[in-house]
């Protein structure tokens, strides 16, 4: 069975609710003690589902790990932010939506990453998460990881939107959001 089916954005990404964010948290504290051997499993899985995949890393894995790690680490902290803080204002270095942006600029434009790379590497992420938290991962903390990866994926391919040329935008943001469905769809 497939672990990760993205949402469908098309018909409407809904943000993560106060409850997801408290799953997010304490799911992910009981990741960090283990996260050398996840992100170990994760890459394992990701290479088994794509072995093809790589060929796109390049660089020092084990470095590689620990980048990934914390900014997932990151990411769970920035999205655990109170909702009645919404009136406050974010440093451009703790802004979430930008960093992810520019994250998913380098991984289009230096690592030559393909949109429909976030499948699989979302599959890869459920997979170590289940098999790492065993019954921890709930359907609610699988739905709330699930949740948060559609949300960054989308935001990562739209990192390269600034670069894109100004007529070429709206047909590649719409090519964006209409893959996302389509796979979605495909995978009901
Ligand atoms: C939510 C999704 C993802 C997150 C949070 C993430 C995170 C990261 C981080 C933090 C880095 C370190 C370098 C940098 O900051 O630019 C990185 C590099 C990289 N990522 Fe991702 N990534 C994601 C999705 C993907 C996907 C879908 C692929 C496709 C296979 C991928 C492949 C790579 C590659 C090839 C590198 C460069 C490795 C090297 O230097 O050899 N990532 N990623």
């Amino acid at each position: 069975m497939r672990q990760f089916q993205p949402l469908p954005t098309a018909v409407g990404v809904t943000m993560l609710d106060e409850q997801q964010k408290i799953l997010l948290r304490d799911s992910w504290r009981m990741v960090v003690p283990i996260a050398e051997t996840a992100s170990d499993l994760f890459y394992k899985r990701l290479f088994e589902l794509r072995p093809d995949y790589q060929r796109y890393f390049k660089g020092d894995m084990p470095a590689q790990k620990r980048k990934l790690v914390a900014m997932l680490g990151f990411i769970v902290k920035a999205v655990d932010w109170p909702d009645s803080a919404w009136r406050e204002q974010v440093d451009a270095d703790q802004d979430l939506f930008l960093i992810v942006l520019a994250l998913g600029r380098r991984h289009s434009e230096l690592y030559s990453i393909p949109d429909s790379a976030y499948e699989p590497v979302g599959e890869a992420l459920l997979w170590t998460l289940d098999y790492g938290l065993g019954k921890a991962f709930t359907p609610e903390v699988r739905d709330a990881w699930t949740q948060l990866y559609t949300l960054l994926a989308l935001t990562m391919k739209m990192g390269r939107l600034s670069v894109q040329p100004a007529e070429d935008r709206d047909r590649v943001l719409r090519n964006i959001i209409a893959s996302d469905s389509e796979v979605s769809q495909a995978g009901e």
